[in-house]
C-alpha cells in the first residue's frame, strides 16, 4: 500500500492532472521561464558580437598589435642543409648540385630584371623613411632594389655555380626580418663578418678552425646591408620587400676537414644575443669539401 502511494507521488509530481501540473508548474509558469532564458541569450549572445566588433576595429590590418620587442634579429644561411651544414665533394657533381639548385631558386626573385620591375631605386645610405601621416595611410609602401649582380662574384651570374664546382663555395646570409627595426643609430651601416667558431674540446678546453677557414671575400663590399632596407613596415605594407642578403665566399678552404665557422652581425643598435638564443645576431654552420686531390 505504502509502495503504491509512493509511486502515486512520483508520477503526480510529474504531471498532475488535477492541477494540471508538469513538475510543479503549470504551462504558463514554464513558457515565462523558457521565455526568459531565450531573451537571456540573445542577450549574451548579442553583447559577445558587439564586444567582438568593437575589438576588430581597433585592429589595424598594417601593422600587428603586439610583436616582441626583439632588439636582436635572427640571421639564416643559403644554401640551408637540415643540420646547417654544408657537406661535398667537388668531384661528384651530384653532391653539389643541389646545394647549386636551391641558389638558383633562392636568388631567382633578385634577378635585376624582377627587382627593376617590382622595387624603386632608392637614395643608398640612409633609411627609407614611408612614415603614415595620421590616418592618412601610406599605402603601399615601396621597397627598395636589391639586385643580384651586385653579389658579383656570388651573384650566380658571371659563375654560375656559385664557386661549388672549385671548392671556393658561396653562402648567403640574411637577416630575419623585424618591423620598424633601424639597425644603426648613425650614418654607419650594419655588416656582417664570419670567423672560425670555437668550440669545446674538453674540460675548460677550446679550440678553433681559423688555420682551416681561409681567406673570405664579402659581397657586396665589407659585408653591408645598406641602410635604405630599413626600416621595414611588414609584409602587407611592403608587399614587393627583397630582403638584402650578404654573400661570404671561401676563397681558400682547407678540404676534407671540417671548418666550423660562425656569422655575425656587428651594428650599433644590435645586441648580439646571449649564449641561450643562439640564432640571435649571430650564426654559426660547418662547411666541408671533400677533394679526392
Ligand atoms: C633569373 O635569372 C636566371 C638567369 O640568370 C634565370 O634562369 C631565371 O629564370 C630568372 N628568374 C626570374 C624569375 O626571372
Ligand atoms: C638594378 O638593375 C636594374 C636593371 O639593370 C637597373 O636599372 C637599376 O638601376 C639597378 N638598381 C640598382 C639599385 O643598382
Ligand atoms: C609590386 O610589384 C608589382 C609588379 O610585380 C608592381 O606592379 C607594383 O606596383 C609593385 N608595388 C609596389 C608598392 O611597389
Ligand atoms: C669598407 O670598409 C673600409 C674600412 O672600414 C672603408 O674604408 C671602405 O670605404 C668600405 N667600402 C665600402 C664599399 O663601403
Ligand atoms: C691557402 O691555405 C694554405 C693553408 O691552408 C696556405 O698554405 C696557402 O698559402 C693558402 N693560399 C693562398 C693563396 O692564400
Amino acid at each position: 500500500m505504502a509502495k503504491d502511494d509512493k509511486k502515486d507521488g512520483w508520477k503526480e509530481f510529474f504531471w498532475n492532472p488535477r492541477t494540471r501540473e508538469f513538475c510543479g508548474r503549470t504551462a504558463s509558469s514554464w513558457g515565462l521561464i523558457l521565455l526568459f532564458y531565450l531573451a537571456f541569450y540573445i542577450f549574451l549572445a548579442g553583447l559577445f558580437t558587439l564586444t567582438m566588433y568593437a575589438m576588430l576595429q581597433t585592429l589595424d590590418d598594417h601593422k600587428p598589435t603586439y610583436q616582441d620587442r626583439l632588439s636582436t634579429p635572427g640571421m639564416m644561411i643559403r644554401p640551408k642543409g637540415e643540420q646547417l651544414e654544408i657537406d661535398y665533394t667537388i668531384d661528384f657533381t651530384e653532391t653539389w648540385e643541389r646545394y647549386v639548385g636551391a641558389l638558383n631558386n633562392f636568388l631567382s626573385p633578385y634577378n635585376d630584371s624582377v627587382q627593376a620591375q617590382k622595387n624603386y631605386e632608392c637614395k643608398p645610405d640612409q633609411y627609407f623613411i614611408q612614415e603614415d601621416s595620421g590616418s592618412l595611410k601610406n599605402f603601399p609602401k615601396r621597397s627598395c632594389q636589391f639586385n643580384r649582380s651586385i653579389l658579383e662574384d656570388c651573384s650566380g651570374i658571371t659563375d654560375r655555380y656559385y664557386g661549388y664546382n672549385d671548392g671556393k663555395p658561396c653562402i648567403f646570409i640574411k637577416l630575419n626580418r623585424v618591423i620598424h627595426l633601424l639597425p644603426s643609430a648613425d650614418k654607419n651601416p650594419p655588416f656582417v663578418t664570419c670567423a672560425a667558431k670555437k668550440y669545446k674540446v674538453g674540460k675548460d678546453e677550446w679550440a678553433d678552425d681559423s688555420h682551416k677557414i681561409g681567406q673570405l671575400m664579402y659581397f657586396p663590399p665589407n659585408g653591408t646591408f645598406n641602410l635604405m632596407y630599413y626600416p621595414y613596415y611588414g609584409k602587407k605594407s611592403q608587399v614587393n620587400y627583397s630582403q638584402p642578403l650578404v654573400a661570404i665566399k671561401f676563397l681558400n678552404i682547407t678540404m676534407n676537414e671540417d671548418v666550423n665557422v660562425e656569422c655575425k652581425i656587428n651594428a650599433n643598435n644590435i645586441a648580439v644575443g646571449s649564449e641561450r638564443d643562439k640564432f640571435a645576431g649571430r650564426i654559426s654552420f660547418k662547411l666541408r669539401i671533400n677533394s679526392r686531390f
